[in-house]
């Protein structure tokens, strides 16, 4: 398969360019210098000058706190740009894997949302990308919006590999105990796009592990009880309430539940524990 992916120095495109180029398919690795997310003229004419049977969108201003203090830059590249994606994907008949986020949820109830569930953002960034996503599947386009959450396990470090850090060489962990969700390991996200793209579905899909919602502090405290226990790191739980440098609000609970990805899926989807320790134990 021809697929072209945008974002390719970020954390998830980068590490799906790597992953379905060793699967064997012709992948067009795109930044942004090729195809400026934020420059609709340029954008329209650089998708239509790349042939490719599918293209991948994880291109985003991802920075919730960047999108509140510049909104119309996050319009732009969140919600915009992946209207112009899907209008030039549905006029030259490609599939289209738009990527999105958790945060398009409230995060008011407790509990995993479903994929058809409600949506309420509460900042630029959820608005912008739910945005985005009404666009791609109101376009007519063969497309599919695939959320997540918490990604790790790429080439860039996220909380799981910044922890893991932390408690080897004993420094002092401080991680917010008062929001909720799943996180998500890149080499099982790699297999699911992979079998996205062979099934081609047009619907609203959760890109996440089964097991129960945890918090930033239980994520530490877990990777510290199974993977160094004789770290000499101390965990410290903070609250979003103290979070002072975040310029943006942040939803509370949002895990999701993946029924529909589930069943594209040949295996069960492993509980995140589960996905966690195999990753770090591959690393
Ligand atoms: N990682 C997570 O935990 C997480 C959680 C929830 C949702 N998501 C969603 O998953 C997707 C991928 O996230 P990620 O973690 O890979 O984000 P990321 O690491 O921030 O990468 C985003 C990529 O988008 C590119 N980009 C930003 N503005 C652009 C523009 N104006 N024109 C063209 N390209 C532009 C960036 O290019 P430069 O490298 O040149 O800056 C970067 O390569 C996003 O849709 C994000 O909303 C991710």
């Amino acid at each position: 398969m021809k697929i072209a992916i945008t974002g390719t120095r970020g954390r998830v495109g980068g590490a799906l360019a790597d992953h379905l180029r060793k699967a064997g398919h012709d992948v067009i690795a795109l930044t942004r210098q090729d195809v400026p997310l934020d420059h609709p003229p340029l954008l329209r004419e650089a998708i239509s000058s790349i042939d490719a049977d599918c293209w991948i969108n994880p291109a985003a201003m991802s920075s919730p706190d960047a999108c509140e203090q510049d909104p119309l830059t996050s319009h732009a590249v969140n919600a915009l740009a992946p209207s112009i994606m899907a209008q030039a994907c549905r006029q030259h008949d490609r599939y289209l894997l738009h990527f999105s986020t958790d945060y398009v949820f409230s995060g008011k109830e407790t509990g995993k949302r479903q994929e058809l569930d409600v949506t309420e953002p509460i900042n630029a960034y959820g608005k912008h990308k739910r945005e985005g996503e009404e666009a791609v599947l109101a376009s007519g386009a063969r497309a599919a919006v695939l959320r997540v959450s918490w990604v790790y396990g790429a080439e860039v470090p996220a909380f799981v590999e910044q922890c893991l850090q932390r408690l080897s060489t004993g420094e002092t962990i401080q991680a917010i105990d008062d929001k909720w969700s799943i996180p998500t390991a890149m080499p099982d996200l790699c297999q699911w796009v992979e079998h996205i793209l062979h099934q081609q579905p047009s619907a609203v899909l959760h890109g996440c592990h089964a097991g129960d919602p945890v918090s930033w502090h239980g994520i530490a405290t877990h990777l510290r009880d199974t993977h160094m226990p004789d770290s000499a790191s101390e965990i410290r739980a903070t609250s979003l309430a103290e979070a002072s440098h975040f310029v943006a609000k942040r939803p509370v609970h949002t895990a999701m539940a993946h029924q529909l990805l589930s069943g594209l899926l040949p295996h069960p989807i492993e509980d995140w524990r589960a996905a966690m320790a195999r990753v770090i134990s591959q690393a």
